[in-house]
C-alpha cells in the first residue's frame, strides 16, 4: 500500500456569454479563417457584469464537490491558481473558502500563469502527503478578458475565461491503484518579457495587459513540454503507450499536434477543448478534465497526464490515474 492524492470529483464553470470568431471578427481586425488555422479556436467565453474569477471559482469548486459527494466543511485546504484574482489581496482562495463554507483550513493563491493548475496541483499534494490536510480543493480560474488589450489582435483573439476545480483526498491505495504517481515543475524568468503583463501594483500601479511574442513562445512551448513530460513519465515509470488521456494546457491546436506526434500518442488520446474555450491560462487543464470526465472518455482506473506550459516562463506536468 501507498499514500497518495487520490482525484474524488471533478468541477467547472463558463461564463454564460460565450464569443465566436466571428462575433469577433466585427470589432478585431481578423478573420474566422485566421484564427482557426492558426490556433484551432473557434469559441470563447467572456465573463460579463457579476462574473468574476471568484464567482467562477466557487461555481466550479462547488460542482467538484457535488461530484465528490462531499461539503465545504470537508476540505481543508484550498489551492487557487491564477493571473487573474478578483483583488491584489485577499487571495481569491479566501473567497471560495467562506463561499462553500469550508472555514478555518488553509487558502491561498499561487501564481504561475498558464502552468498554474499544475503547480496548484503538485503544492496540494506534497501538503496532503505531509499531513498538513486530508482533503483539497485545487482550482484554476480565470478572466483573462480583463486584462486583454482589445486593440491588440495578436494576443485578443487567442484567450477566454473560466474555472475548474478537482477534489483531492489522501488515501492509502495499492500501488496500482488510483491518485496522483509523478509531478515534476520548472521555470526560467530569462525569458520573461516573452508573455508578460505590462503592469502590476507595485511597478505600474496599474493593472496591465498582456504582452506576448507568440511565434517565440510557440517554440520554447513545444522544447519545454517534451523535455517536462520525458521526466514525469520516468518518474512515474511509465512509458506513452501506457498512457490513456492526455489532458494538456490549451493554448494552441497545432502545439497540440506537435506535442503529441513527438511522443507518439494518438490524437485520439489528447483532450482537446481549446476550439469551445480559447486560452483559459490556469483554468485550461481543469476544465478540459472535467469536460471529459463528464462526457464519458475519462474512466475511473484511466491512466492521465496533464501538462502546461505559460508565462515566466513557468511549466509542469503531472501523473495521475483516476
Ligand atoms: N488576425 C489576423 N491576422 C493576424 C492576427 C489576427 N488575430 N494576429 C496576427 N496576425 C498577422 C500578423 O500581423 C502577421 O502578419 P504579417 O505576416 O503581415 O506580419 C501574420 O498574421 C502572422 O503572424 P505570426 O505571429 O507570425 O503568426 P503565427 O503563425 O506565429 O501565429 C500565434 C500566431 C500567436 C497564434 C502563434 O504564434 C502561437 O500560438 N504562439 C504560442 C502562443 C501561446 O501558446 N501562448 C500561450 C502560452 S501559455
Amino acid at each position: 500500500m501507498i499514500r497518495r492524492s487520490v482525484l474524488l470529483g471533478t468541477g467547472s464553470a463558463l461564463p454564460e456569454r460565450a464569443v465566436s470568431n466571428a462575433e469577433l471578427a466585427k470589432t478585431v481586425d481578423t478573420s474566422d479563417q485566421w484564427i482557426v488555422e492558426r490556433t484551432g479556436i473557434r469559441n470563447r467565453h467572456i465573463a460579463g457584469e457579476g462574473e468574476t474569477t471568484g464567482t467562477l471559482a466557487i461555481l466550479a469548486a462547488r460542482r467538484a464537490l457535488e461530484a465528490a459527494g462531499l461539503e465545504g466543511k470537508d476540505i481543508g485546504l484550498i489551492v487557487l491558481a491564477t493571473a487573474t484574482p478578483d483583488q491584489t489581496f485577499p487571495a481569491t482562495a479566501a473567497k471560495v473558502q467562506h463561499a462553500i463554507g469550508a472555514n478555518g483550513g488553509i487558502a491561498f493563491d499561487v501564481a504561475a500563469v498558464c502552468s498554474g493548475f499544475l503547480y496548484a496541483i503538485a503544492v496540494a499534494d506534497s501538503m496532503l502527503q505531509s499531513g498538513m490536510a486530508q482533503r483539497a480543493l485545487v482550482i484554476g480560474a480565470e478572466t483573462m478578458s480583463r486584462i486583454l488589450d482589445w486593440e491588440d489582435r495578436t494576443t485578443c483573439v487567442l484567450f477566454g475565461d473560466g474555472a475548474g476545480a478537482v477534489v483531492l483526498e489522501s488515501r492509502e491505495v495499492a500501488e496500482d491503484g488510483p491518485g496522483i504517481i509523478a509531478s515534476r515543475l520548472h521555470a526560467d524568468g530569462a525569458h520573461c518579457d516573452l508573455l508578460c503583463v505590462d503592469g502590476g501594483p507595485s511597478s505600474t500601479g496599474t493593472v496591465g495587459h498582456i504582452r506576448m511574442r507568440g511565434p517565440e513562445v510557440f517554440k520554447h512551448a513545444v522544447v519545454n513540454l517534451a523535455g517536462v513530460l520525458t521526466e514525469v513519465l520516468a518518474a512515474a515509470g511509465i512509458e506513452p503507450k501506457d498512457v490513456d488521456w492526455v489532458v494538456p494546457h490549451q493554448a494552441n491546436q497545432r502545439i497540440l499536434d506537435a506535442t503529441a506526434r513527438k511522443f507518439g500518442l494518438p490524437p485520439e488520446k489528447v483532450v482537446v477543448t481549446v476550439d469551445r474555450h480559447a486560452n483559459t491560462s490556469a483554468a485550461s487543464v481543469p476544465l478540459a478534465l472535467d469536460t471529459a470526465v463528464r462526457d464519458g472518455r475519462i474512466k475511473p482506473g484511466d491512466l492521465l497526464v496533464l501538462e502546461a506550459m505559460g508565462g515566466g516562463f513557468t511549466w509542469g506536468a503531472c501523473v495521475l490515474r483516476a
